[in-house]
């Protein structure tokens, strides 16, 4: 036989093996996805499964950090990790061995196609999933579109807002070979004390569930490859800690629990969520990352949530090293998991003690098996499997294209809420010739908001930037106050007020400081809680000062939180609430202040005066405030719903199409809403209800509906409500849904105030 031959013989021999090597049914795209699941678990080894279920920060941010800090600050550092003993190179050789089901916080598409070409060395195949907070774009990384944070999205009260910042989120992130968004929180936000304030809907769980929800059906889709996976968060009462801080324990009765805190998380599930991040808080003595009663008995069980519950930050950890419920690490893990728990953030000790766990039988297989089914099901519908890399060539032809910044500026105009207007506003263009402005959040890209890295400063406009480009022919005079509230210079105090003597009108741009990159420094946003509500360091002095020279000023306030601003409100001219406006924030706040916009934001917490008015919401108890405060007021300063613009709307004709209805009928208001000003504008007609006498407390009242309609000067519109059975129901003594028979009352109107609300009763028979 000659060489020829044999090499022949040799090639004919590997095909005919190759052909008789049937491809893996996991591997096969048009198989259906369920027996795609069944096959790959099938052949999957304990080791396997368990890594899948498995979650590490990236090899760049492991490397980042693993030279600068040390074990004791990633107890006080939740924005970033490494693993002591576990470098990144040992992250990389565990993904070749396929033991890592997934990442987060990798920034780069780079990174997320070189990591996923370690996985696809594993044996295997299995695609990883990255994870990241793109909580208003995917702001975290760099040169993606930055929308506003939630609370402003919230003030838009627009939900096709909601749902096409999710959609357009989604496709960034896919451009970028991201598959998963640790959003939306759905939170509701009851104490401005707590950091988060900024990334929740606000206070109201009606608002916050029908925004949760488009966004998750806006970032969900159907799940394929254009789609990125949402995650409901955190699961739950986190928002009303009992001291403001975050994760410090919460105490929340099952009525409240019902009441005000599951309905989001419910819809979220309904709308077809598929994961759930649980809170690091513990709710009523038991830690949420192993409470079986919240991820099997009402998740689960009545809820019928059918994703997978992913960890928070080291709390699987937190359940033995700070609740101390569990003696060691391996305990927690085993009351997690058996708690319902399905991926760890973070398990550096997960994979082997698990499977520890596994093989002395205390786990049983089956119980992985469902939490791996469930990951890969995600996958194989994502389409990671077919598709595990993003193209670096094309990846800028969707990240910061003109549609999404454009709906950036967009949502930023829709976000802002005019707080108090004495006239003042819309400056005119050329009336006050020369503007002082100042105030820690004048030239920052601050205005981006938590969860937003820092951006190429060509692709983010500050105040100071967006009032040059909107008003030409003004002269702004710019104090800088630094970006760092809690040292700033009393010179450049006293230069900024002196320069306001100078000054036709003076703008103020304060607030609070939420920038990731300045973890330590900054005052609001995650694990940055504060005891008082006030505006820090100088800023108050800064702001009094100015006043003092005598010309009119605006106050525009940059924070996640609501602040209790009473002296500034009481006295200044003009205030403006920008929340955190994104990357366009700067231009949207000169539009406004110069009338090229007319605001049409309202607030969706209320604003008390003080952090001693808190818990300060308005679906209060009927006793809440049965005795007032002694010396200062029992009001907020500025409730819930509350906003104004520059034209004026008038409510007149408000009717029930009936007066009287048996249990499960509907009842249908109308108001007709008129445009009396001189400027087209869009204003949020808001209904609430208030159960009359129930055999439990029910609060005054009850945002129920609300509709965001565009008038132009002198156009009227009807605005009709449809009052459904579910609107007028709640939980008995016993906890069961009813809608008792009596009086109900409906209101209609601007804001939650008494003073703005229209106000009719039916009966329900
Ligand atoms: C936060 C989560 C976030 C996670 C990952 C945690 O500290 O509480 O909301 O998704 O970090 O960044």
């Amino acid at each position: 036989m000659t060489i020829k031959t044999i090499t022949m013989a040799l090639l004919t021999g590997t095909m005919a093996c190759a052909c008789s090597q049937k491809e893996p049914v996991y591997k096969d795209a048009s198989a259906p996805v369920d027996r795609r699941v069944e096959d790959l678990l099938g052949r999957m080894t304990l080791e396997e499964k368990v890594g899948q279920m498995n979650q590490f920060v990236g090899l760049e941010h492991i490397r980042r950090n693993e030279a600068h800090l040390t074990e004791a600050d990633l107890k006080n550092n939740t924005a970033q990790a490494f693993y002591p003993g576990f470098p990144a190179d040992t992250i990389a050789k565990w993904t070749k061995e396929g033991r890592i089901g997934s990442f987060l916080h990798v920034l780069t598409l780079e990174e997320a196609n070189h990591l996923q070409s370690l996985a696809m060395e594993s044996r295997l195949q299995i695609p990883v999933i990255f994870g990241i907070d793109a909580i208003h774009g995917n702001a975290n990384a760099p040169d993606n579109t930055v929308y506003p944070t939630n609370i402003g999205l919230a003030s838009s009260f627009n939900l096709g807002m909601a749902r096409r910042i999710a959609r357009q989120t989604a496709l960034e992130m896919r451009a970028m070979n991201m598959h998963w968004t640790f959003n939306p929180n759905v939170e509701v936000a009851r104490d401005p004390r707590w950091g988060r304030c900024g990334e929740t809907f606000g206070e109201d769980p009606y608002l916050v569930s029908l925004m949760g929800v488009e966004s998750v059906k806006g970032y969900q889709g159907d799940l394929g490859e254009d789609d990125v996976l949402a995650c409901i968060k955190h699961f739950v009462g986190g928002s009303q800690p009992v001291n403001g801080t975050n994760g410090a324990p919460t105490d929340l009765s099952e009525r409240t629990l019902r009441e005000v805190f599951f309905p989001p998380f419910r819809e979220g599930v309904q709308a077809g969520a598929m994961s759930l991040m649980t809170a690091h808080n513990e709710l009523n003595g038991i830690p949420c990352h192993s409470n079986e009663w919240l991820m099997e008995d009402v998740l689960r069980g009545e809820w019928g949530f059918e994703g997978f519950v992913v960890s928070d930050w080291m709390d699987i950890e937190h359940i033995h090293d700070l609740h101390a419920t569990a003696e060691n690490l391996k305990e927690a893990y085993f009351q997690s998991i058996m708690s319902g728990m399905d991926m760890h953030m973070h398990g550096i000790h997960w994979n082997e003690m698990v499977c520890e766990l596994v093989r002395e039988g205390r786990i049983p297989e089956s119980r992985i098996d469902r939490s791996v089914r469930k990951i890969l099901e995600i996958k194989f519908r994502l389409g990671l499997f077919e598709h595990p890399y993003a193209d670096p060539e094309t990846t800028m032809d969707v990240r910061l294209c003109e549609e999404h910044r454009q709906t950036a500026l967009e949502a930023a105009r829709e976000g802002i809420v005019l707080l108090k207007n004495d006239g003042l506003l819309p400056l005119e263009s050329g009336k006050y010739r020369r503007v002082l402005v100042t105030g820690i959040n004048a030239d920052d890209q601050n205005i981006l908001g938590d969860w937003s890295a820092a951006q190429r400063p060509e692709n983010v406009t500050t105040v100071l930037e967006g009032l040059k480009m909107v008003s030409p022919v003004t002269e702004f005079v710019f104090v800088d106050q630094g970006w760092d509230p809690r040292n700033m210079s009393p010179a450049q105090v006293d230069k900024a007020a002196s320069a306001a003597v100078d000054c036709d009108l003076s703008i103020v741009v304060a607030g609070e400081y939420m920038f990731r990159d300045r973890w330590t420094e900054r005052t609001c946003g995650e694990d940055t809680d504060r005891s008082d509500i006030s505006l820090v360091g100088l800023q108050d002095e800064l702001i009094r000062k100015i006043y003092a020279a005598g010309k009119p000023v605006v106050l525009v306030l940059v924070a996640g939180r609501p602040l209790g601003v009473e002296w500034a409100a009481g006295n200044l001219d003009a205030v403006v609430n920008a929340w955190e406006p994104g990357m366009y924030g700067g231009q949207a706040i000169a539009e406004i202040l110069y009338g090229k916009v007319n605001p049409s934001a309202k607030l969706p917490v209320t604003m008390p005066r003080s952090a001693g008015q808190i818990q300060m919401i308005y679906n209060h108890k009927p006793s809440q405030y049965f005795h007032p405060y002694a010396v200062t007021p029992s009001t907020p300063l500025y409730p819930f719903g509350y906003g104004l613009s520059y034209t004026e709307y008038v409510y007149s004709d408000f009717r029930l199409d009936r007066t009287e209805i048996s249990a499960g009928e509907d009842v249908k208001a109308y108001v007709t809403v008129t445009n009396k000003g001189g400027m087209a504008g869009d204003e949020i007609v808001q209904l609430y209800i208030r159960d009359s006498f129930s055999q439990v407390t029910r609060p005054v009242k009850e945002l129920k509906d609300f509709a965001r309609v565009h008038l132009e000067p002198g156009e009227s519109r009807e605005v009709e409500f449809t009052i459904t059975p579910d609107k007028l129901m709640f939980l008995d003594k016993k906890m069961r849904p009813i809608v008792e028979p009596g009086e109900f009352f409906v209101m209609v109107g601007p804001s939650s105030d008494d003073k703005d609300l229209m106000k009719l009763g039916f009966n329900v028979k």
